[in-house]
């Protein structure tokens, strides 16, 4: 791996902090996606999926967001919204401050050399009549980019992800193995030479031998190309060794973001509690049973009022029914948020810490 993508750089990519100013390279605010149902719901007017509910959060240059949550939670509608693969609702994504389309804002092709997607299914994403090399410098030359550079740079990042252009190039997608294939994958999204991954369980249909190895190499082209990453994945453990911070979904809404060590360590909400009590230890000396979160995920169509958690959340109160809560800090770190009313003073939660009390939720062990 001597070859670098770095000398294939297009002409509309942004320098890695163009104002040099630290702001966030991407910026939500507000995000809402709901999906009209076919055929509604039975009953009077139109039924909507309520797949992303107004959720706000930055991604700094340079750091690896980890996106959590279960199935059904919003996470890839998340990636897809940020890549403009289907159009927000309502809600602001701003790219260095910039937003797509607009009087001042980037084309869509230049939001498309800057963020790009690498998604689960290996052997779906890869065109089954395409060859290795083909399938990456596709996407170049549909991006404009002249036959002979495209073909270049095809063996340069075919190369730069540890495939021998000599031996893989000219393979079909069921000549690879299910690594190979994602390795290819890494490469055509490296192609253009972004700045932003959105990795969309990325890792998850390998197995963990081959997952390691996948992972190990999207943090040494991170650091090589200096990549920012959007990880999102079910598996906490893999989550927790591959991000700087962590956002955990639930039912469309942001319900608890921080540094991962934090939101790990000391989680805020009931959900997070849930989820990180019953992962299974990366140790097997250590593996328990994993305790599930009680109870079935209410149907996006008609989610609970107030807090979309209360139906399956031990520490439910009235107040949780009728108020949302809102994504907020609660501790001693700032930038470790969590939407929970028991963690708020003056909520009207009885578990809620006193008004003086701001710092209180130290811990994770026991509930707020
Ligand atoms: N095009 C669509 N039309 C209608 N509903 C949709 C559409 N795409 C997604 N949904 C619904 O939106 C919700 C969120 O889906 P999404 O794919 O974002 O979940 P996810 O968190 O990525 O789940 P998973 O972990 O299973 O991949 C789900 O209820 C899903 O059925
Ligand atoms: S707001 Fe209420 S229902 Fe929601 S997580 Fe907090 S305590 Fe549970
Ligand atoms: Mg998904």
């Amino acid at each position: 791996m001597n070859a670098t993508p770095a000398s294939a750089e297009p002409p509309e990519r942004e320098a890695a902090d163009p104002a040099g100013d630290g702001r966030p390279i991407l910026s939500v605010s507000g995000l809402r996606k709901y999906f009209r149902l076919r055929g509604g719901s039975g009953g009077v007017g139109p039924a909507y999926v309520q797949a992303v509910d107004d959720i706000s959060f930055t991604v700094a240059t340079g750091e690896t967001l980890g996106v959590v949550g279960e199935s059904g939670c919003g996470k890839s509608t998340t990636a897809r919204l940020l890549m403009r693969l289907i159009e927000p609702d309502d809600g602001e994504i701003l790219l260095d401050g910039r937003d797509v389309g607009g009087r001042d804002g980037m084309s869509l092709r230049t939001l498309r050399h800057n963020v790009q997607m690498v998604f689960q299914d290996s052997y779906s994403s890869l065109n089954p009549r395409h060859t290795m090399a083909e399938e990456v410098r596709f996407g170049l030359t549909a991006q404009g980019v002249k036959r002979a550079e495209a073909r270049r740079r095809a063996g340069e990042v075919l190369e730069f992800v540890g495939l021998e252009p000599a031996i893989f190039a000219d393979r079909y997608p069921h000549e690879l193995s299910g690594g190979q294939r994602q390795r290819v994958n890494v490469a055509r999204a490296l192609a253009l030479n972004p700045r932003l991954l959105l990795l969309d369980e990325a890792v998850s249909s390998l197995d963990k031998s081959v997952e390691a190895q996948v992972l190990n190499l999207l943090i040494e082209i991170k650091e090589r190309l200096g990549l920012t990453y959007v990880f999102i994945s079910h598996d906490l453990n893999v989550v927790r060794f591959i991000s700087d911070r962590v956002l955990v979904m639930y039912l469309g809404k942001v319900v608890e973001i921080g540094p991962v060590d934090r939101v790990y360590g000391s989680p805020g909400h009931p959900y997070t509690r849930a989820l990180i009590a019953s992962r299974l230890s990366m140790d097997p000396r250590r593996r328990i049973e994993a305790p599930p979160v009680a109870g079935d995920l209410p149907s996006p169509i008609n989610p609970p009022s107030g807090c979309r958690f209360r139906t399956r959340c031990p520490l439910a109160e009235p107040v949780c029914a009728s108020v949302d809560p809102v994504l907020d800090c609660f501790g001693a770190e700032p930038a470790h948020m969590a939407a929970c009313h028991a963690l708020v003073p003056g909520s009207g939660h009885s578990q809620a810490p006193g008004r003086d009390a701001g710092t209180a939720l130290e811990t994770g062990g026991s509930p707020p």
